[in-house]
């Protein structure tokens, strides 16, 4: 079954005056949009005071939109508790780490674990679901608003700690389990009741990292409950309506996958520019890229994301940059054509709709810098006609149904976590180190699947495991058992679930056993070599014996890559170059066609189509290895072009 992919805008009524709303539902219909998200940041214009409610205007906009033509993306307006709210609790409000109050006067200014709050949240939403779950032009919904942004996932509050108690009695039902799984006999921790425990912020030094684990863990079970207590009313009222929520990109301190559970459409906002730039925390000042990409984008990170989010439900990006954005550390201007590739490169990796944030450039308070699809002065930006062109394109194709790859990445948030609180080296970074991992199978002609551990493994050829730091066998045998190849990378296997050290350090089966790590910073790798090819391995390496066949020699005499019966083992983190190299061997192995594209252009692969985007300033040619019809675009492309490829198979 094909499906015609559609364009969708946010929209902010109550910004405007009512005199404007009908023109702008007809200006977004001729812009080629089908779809509007309103009303997720609304509570004090739907609730001015408690218990007053004036849906009059939003039943005028709701009406104008329908009218036109337009679907509804109808929102919980959680994210933004107005005043009044706050002033009849106001231990609502979440308490940062080091135990400062967190102030109204923006927004995302609540703690999930406040069960006042979670009333109110739940009241709304009843509110809402009752007045338009029914109604015809309101199509689907979207929980609040990016969960967890403005680092809120955490709250070190009272009704945290609370919960946090109830959380970890529930788990270890006795205190003796807690302090053995956690080994709190280290430093006499114990504990004599859960009573006695405290969260994990403001000690001396770290906190045992057992419990700040189960701080993660039980974060995200809050962040999920918060949600479910929301879908489950929208299904009540509006059954059969998809639910979304709009994840962010490299965001990864709750579960997503947990969240999507619940959901239907796992949505993203995708802001390439202000990503790039706020990226490079991670990114070890990438400046060849920065420089390369400034105003196009990292040619990876957005689809890392599509297909992050796209293994989780059905994929929505439901705001994407339509011009400069105001936030990052640096706002260029989009390049000519870059906005129209970005919509392109999320259809082809199955996006059903792609929604610019936002209509109309804001002239007031937090975001004016931020582009719109039009000016303040209401005429159109350069977003707008490159979203018109996109319209105008999808008409023109049939897209068919993405299939299952023949590669697939495994993520784990949990596993993110470990990292992150015993990184032992201050460059290990998981993220990264996902990206750097797709990365090399994408520059390698490649299309892949990010799963989860408890993906069904059948039918892929080849699977990439950058880190697992606790895969347990379970998982590991079922990867086996699949039949497909298998690679691991660095950490993997290195602890269990209880955040402790398994007696052997590594995974049976990888033609290694680990003895030790060397945790480095990323400006003094390790030089290797590797079937003639020098490179380096940095920020992780590991020392062991080898016990099955190893490749690769370091300076210090250790394998590059090892390989038993059940797979091969990355003894290090790999430098892009000599990744890409051993990426393509595992392509090839494991029965695949790797071809080497030309630095930045990439392609992705959805049923027999092959959609090619060029992110580099030169112009590429589309190598003469892919064969077939050009639906769109040429061979030759310059910087920011789509070409669609039809091939036989
Ligand atoms: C998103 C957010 C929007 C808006 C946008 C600006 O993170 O969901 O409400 O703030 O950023 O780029």
């Amino acid at each position: 079954m094909s499906k015609r992919p559609e364009l969708g805008v946010c929209y902010y009524p109550e910004h405007w005056p009512e005199e404007m709303w009908i023109t702008d539902a007809e200006n977004m219909r001729k812009n080629g949009i089908s779809w509007v998200r309103i009303a997720e940041f609304a509570w004090s214009r739907i609730e001015p005071n408690s218990g007053v409610f004036k849906w009059n205007w939003l039943d005028k906009i709701v009406d104008i939109l329908g009218n036109n033509g337009l679907k509804i993306v109808m929102c919980t307006p959680t994210a933004t508790p107005p005043k009044w709210l706050v002033d009849q609790m106001p231990d609502m409000v979440a308490i940062d780490e080091n135990g400062r109050t967190r102030k109204f006067g923006s927004r995302r200014h609540y703690s999930f674990s406040h069960i006042g709050y979670q009333k109110e949240s739940q009241r709304i939403t009843k509110a809402i679901a009752e007045r338009y779950g029914q109604n015809n032009f309101v199509k689907a919904w979207q929980t609040d608003n990016e969960f967890g942004c403005h680092e809120t996932t955490y709250s070190w509050c009272l009704s945290t700690l609370r919960e946090f108690r109830i959380w970890l009695k529930k788990k270890y039902q006795n205190i003796d389990d807690l302090n053995k799984s956690w080994g709190n006999v280290f430093w006499s921790m114990e504990y004599r009741s859960f009573e006695e425990i405290e969260l994990p912020n403001l000690t001396v030094t770290e906190a045992n990292p057992s419990h700040n684990f189960d701080f993660r863990k039980f974060s995200s079970d809050q962040v999920k409950n918060f949600n479910y207590q929301q879908v489950k009313i929208l299904n009540d009222y509006s059954p059969g309506r998809p639910i979304s929520h709009n994840f962010m990109g490299h965001f990864t301190e709750f579960d997503h996958r947990e969240i999507c559970k619940d959901l239907n459409i796992a949505a993203w906002d995708s802001y390439p520019l202000g990503f790039l730039q706020n990226m490079q925390t991670i990114a070890r000042g990438d400046k060849k890229l920065l420089e390369d990409c400034y105003n196009i984008g990292d040619p990876d990170f957005q689809s890392y994301h599509h297909d992050l989010y796209r293994g989780m439900g059905r994929l929505w990006i439901m705001e994407q940059q339509p011009g400069p954005v105001n936030w990052a550390r640096y706002n260029p201007i989009p390049i000519a054509g870059a906005v129209r590739m970005w919509t392109w490169e999320a259809f082809a990796h199955d996006a059903e709709v792609v929604s610019y944030f936002r209509w109309r450039q804001a002239p007031f308070a937090q975001e004016q810098m931020h582009a719109g699809l039009m000016y303040r002065n209401n005429t159109p930006a350069i977003g707008s006609h490159e979203a018109m062109q996109v319209s105008n394109e999808i008409q023109m194709l049939n897209l068919p149904e993405t299939q299952k790859s023949e590669i697939a990445l495994l993520h784990d948030y949990e596993a993110c976590w470990i990292t992150e609180l015993d990184g032992q080296t201050e460059d290990f970074h998981y993220t990264r180190l996902m990206i750097d991992f797709y990365k090399s199978v994408r520059v390698n002609g490649g299309s892949l699947d990010i799963v989860g551990k408890n993906a069904d493994f059948a039918g892929y050829k080849l699977i990439i495991v950058p880190s697992f730091v606790h895969l347990e066998t379970d998982t590991f045998k079922k990867m086996v058992s699949s039949g497909a190849k298998i690679l691991a990378g660095p950490r993997t296997g290195l602890k269990d679930r209880n955040f402790q050290i398994p007696e052997n350090l590594s995974l049976e089966g990888l033609g290694y056993k680990v003895k030790r790590v060397d945790a480095l910073p990323y400006e003094l790798p390790v030089e290797v070599e590797w079937k003639g090819q020098k490179g380096k391995l940095h920020v992780w390496r590991e020392q062991g014996d080898s016990s099955g066949i190893s490749e690769g020699n370091s300076e210090d005499g250790f394998p590059v890559i090892t390989s038993g019966n059940q797979g091969s083992y990355l003894c290090g983190w790999p430098d892009e170059a000599l990744l890409s190299s051993i990426m393509k061997e595992q392509m090839a192995m494991a029965g695949l066609k790797p071809i080497t594209l030309p630095e930045y252009l990439r392609v992705r692969q959805r049923g027999n189509l092959l959609f090619f985007t060029n992110y580099g300033k030169k112009n590429v040619v589309i190598p003469d290895s892919f064969e077939g019809e050009i639906l769109l675009g040429s061979k030759n492309m310059k910087q920011a072009d789509v070409t669609i490829l039809k091939i036989n198979k």
